[in-house]
């Protein structure tokens, strides 16, 4: 690239962020330059960096996740106004964090658009760090991933090698950082704290939230319409986000949220019971027309998986009933957008991480089923409208 390429494009760069209205996308096109946009500027900034320095950031990737984490678990957003400044000395009054060490951490914070610091040495929000205090879901997801999945993350090669066959989710890299190897899961241990349980219902609302994420997809993708006045029983459910989305736009039908802990969640309007169940044990829900499970088996290896398919066996109904799973799919290498393979490849790490979990491709899908049961009739997986996620059905012809 010639130095006159290189300037041209850092003033176009520059003149279309001044104005960042002008990234909206208006119409399809421009959606699509928008998404092809995104995969390129990790290509981009390989080209400029160089392969080296490439690498040498990936390696000091998770230094950057320090901050995050020190303003989540002390709360630090919370303590800055939302429309005005604190000095450094005032938010270690209020935190308890001396005063220097906050200056190393917001300072670092900084270079990820978290705070500013004004020239009069005070600190205020930036438009990134507000969401830490007006967007609980946020939050919650930060707190998540931040605390819990982060100590997974840094011994689940430990995890590996001391259980390199296990599929219990006790066997991974959380038990080993709580210094109680094969005692306790991920699960287990948020369930002992209802604090922790309703953060979980919120990052994975949160979660759902995200572009292509949405639960609208499932919500317009399925023909649930067809079903008319039936029950569709939502297996760990969580706080019943998703339900009480299906049951807005299909208020005939009948929602049962199921989980582990009971996170029941007021929405008005919507038609849902309740009921804690542990989807290992028989569904005690029977005659249902659709048992959905959203993100559920991608936390779960695939003995545990069928276990939880056969679960269900006993409360199927005759000819009809319906296995619905909207989770991911993994593609081919390469056959995706880029944005998009890096979130499934991510959340496939993740369940490997936190969960003893896995993504699955297509094919994958297809033999849980035949694992399972042989009267499961695998129908189809098919990737939901505008979303990352898919949706994946089999009929019970028992
Ligand atoms: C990844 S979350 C998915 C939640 C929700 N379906 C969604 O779409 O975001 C998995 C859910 O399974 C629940 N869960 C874990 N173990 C369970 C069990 N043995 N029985 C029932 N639910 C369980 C968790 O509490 C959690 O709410």
């Amino acid at each position: 690239m010639s130095t006159s390429t290189l300037t041209t494009l850092l003033a176009s760069v520059r003149s279309a962020l001044a104005t960042p209205s002008s990234l909206l996308p208006s119409t399809s096109s421009d959606q699509q330059a928008r998404l092809d946009l995104i995969d390129l500027l990790p290509e981009l900034n390989a080209a400029l960096i160089g392969d080296t320095a490439h690498l040498r950031e990936l390696a000091w990737s998770a230094i950057h996740v320090l901050p995050l984490a020190a303003i989540s678990r002390w709360k630090l957003a919370s303590h800055v106004p939302l429309d005005g400044e604190i000095t450094y000395h005032e938010l270690s009054s209020k935190t308890g964090i001396s005063s220097p060490l906050l200056k190393r951490i917001l300072r670092h914070a900084m270079t990820s658009r978290l705070f500013l610091e004004l020239p009069s040495g005070e600190i205020s929000h930036s438009p990134t760090s507000r969401l830490l205090v007006t967007n609980d879901g946020l939050a919650a997801f930060v707190d998540l991933h931040t605390e819990t999945a982060l100590k997974s993350i840094a011994h689940t090669l430990d995890a590996l090698e001391r259980w390199p066959e296990s599929t219990d989710p006790r066997e991974g890299g959380y038990s080993l950082a709580l210094g109680r190897g094969g005692e306790t899961s991920v699960y287990e241990e948020v369930a002992k704290d209802e604090g922790r349980m309703v953060g979980f219902g919120r990052a994975m609302r949160f979660f759902s939230e995200g572009e292509g994420y949405e639960v609208g997809s499932l919500v317009e993708g399925y023909a649930w319409g067809r079903i008319g006045k039936g029950v569709v029983v939502d297996v760990g459910g969580a706080n019943g986000f998703a339900s009480a989305a299906i049951s807005k736009a299909f208020p005939e039908l009948e929602m049962v949220v199921q989980d582990i802990q009971d996170m029941k969640v007021e929405y008005p309007g919507a038609n849902i019971r309740w009921m804690v169940h542990d989807y290992f044990t028989p569904q005690p829900v029977v005659g249902a027309d659709v048992y959905l499970y959203r993100f559920v088996f991608h936390n779960l290896y695939d003995e545990k998986a069928v276990e939880v398919l056969r679960a269900a066996v006993p409360a199927l109904k005759k000819k009809g009933a319906r296995i619905l799973i909207n989770d991911e799919c993994l593609s081919e290498p390469g056959k995706v957008r880029w944005r998009n393979e890096r979130a499934a490849r991510g959340l496939d790490a993740i369940m490997l991480a936190c969960m003893s979990g896995r993504e699955r491709e297509s094919s994958d899908w297809e033999g849980l089923f035949e694992k399972a049961d042989p009267r499961y009739k695998f129908l189809s997986a098919k990737i939901a409208p505008q979303s990352r996620l898919w949706l994946i059905e089999a009929e019970w012809t028992g």
